[in-house]
């Protein structure tokens, strides 16, 4: 499909559905250049809803980039409030006191001046660049990269293949129009082709949607599998003579504070030196972190250890467990309950 045939589809259809926003206009780039980057220093972490109020605020109040630089910070602060990620306000007042002395309140137009601006990484300069100056950028963020992924089926891991998803994305810029473009194919992913329910019956490019043609279109893009670190543990089953099995308190603070488990520690640390038989038995856990195996080991001995003690079995479920800590459990009496069912068929 020609480039020129899917840009046209775009933007026909930006001009009759896509957003009206207050830092935009349709049909050309922005006229002031100070609002587009206010705007995109605002989107960087928020979302156009929460934006839109604090967007008229500040500008009302700080119109101009000479306004902005001889203000305060803590004044733009402010009118920050409840946006976060305050080093966005702080980055927007020094860059705008920086277009002031060193550029003499003129904005850059290339592409190395306004990366070498305070809070502009490589997408917020391809977006300045393009909605400000029509400039023939490319924005790559996690909206495009899906629509890629979909458009073209790509069934490969995003950060695996981010230079052909780079291409056809640029490959597909109306280099004509590349203000209008940008915010077009925002907006289709934000409107359109959005993460869980797709809206395709709506879609400008339906027909060259390969995703849509072969039924992958919600399992795409393929999500990032971050393989995280494995630690390997011991998990101590304690029994003393009247069958109770040895429970302790987890510490308030950290990793599963303040519920109960049977006593475990990391393979490279030891802190218990038990003399524990060990099972054929393991379980394993994701936490956000990390992975944890642990090998699940006998013991049978009467004096409680480590803040532990003894409690039948029956008492178990009246404590809280972590779910790791259930798996434990579980685990080890299905195993005993196969072991018995095996004799009973032996006998
Ligand atoms: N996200 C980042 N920049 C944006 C813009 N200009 N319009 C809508 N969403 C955006």
């Amino acid at each position: 499909m020609k480039r020129e045939t899917l840009a046209k589809l775009l933007l026909d259809w930006y001009q009759k559905s896509g957003r009206d926003l207050p830092w935009r206009v349709k049909g050309g780039p922005h006229p002031d250049p100070y609002a587009v980057l206010v705007s995109e220093l605002m989107l960087q972490q928020t979302t156009v809803k929460t934006v839109i109020p604090y967007f008229a605020r500040f500008m009302q109040k700080f119109p101009t980039i000479a306004a902005l630089a001889a203000a305060p910070l803590e004044e733009v602060y402010l009118y920050w409030q409840g946006l976060g990620y305050y080093t966005r306000a702080k980055s927007l007042h020094q860059t705008a006191k920086l277009i002031m002395t060193e550029f003499g309140g003129n904005f850059p137009q290339t592409k190395k001046e306004v990366l070498s601006l305070k809070g502009i990484g490589p997408y917020t300069a391809a977006s300045f660049l393009a909605l400000a100056f029509n400039q023939n950028e490319t924005v790559v963020d996690g909206n495009v990269i899906r629509i890629i992924c979909r458009l073209y089926n790509l069934e490969q891991t995003p950060s695996k293949i981010m230079p052909l998803i780079r291409q056809k994305a640029e490959a597909l810029t109306d280099q004509n129009h590349p203000a209008d473009y940008a915010s077009a194919i925002m907006d289709l992913g934000a409107l359109i082709c959005t993460p869980t329910t797709p809206h395709c019956e709506l879609c400008p490019w339906q027909a060259h949607c390969l995703a849509r043609k072969k039924g992958t279109i919600t399992n795409l893009p393929l999500r990032e599998t971050t393989a995280k670190p494995e630690k390997i543990g011991k998990v101590y089953l304690v029994f003393n003579n009247e069958n109770k099995i040895l429970i302790r308190k987890r510490s308030e603070k950290g990793l599963l504070s303040g519920l109960y488990e049977f006593p475990w520690e990391l393979e490279n640390a030891p802190v218990f030196a038990l003399k524990a038989q060990q099972t054929n038995l393991s379980v394993s856990h994701i936490f956000t972190h990390f992975r944890l195996n642990l090998q699940i080991y006998i013991l049978r001995q009467n004096t409680p250890f480590a803040d532990g003690f003894f409690i039948s079995e029956a008492e178990i479920k009246n404590y809280p467990f972590s779910t790791l800590m259930k798996k434990v459990y579980k685990t080890y009496s299905q195993s005993q309950k196969t072991a018995t069912e095996t004799a009973n068929v032996k006998r």
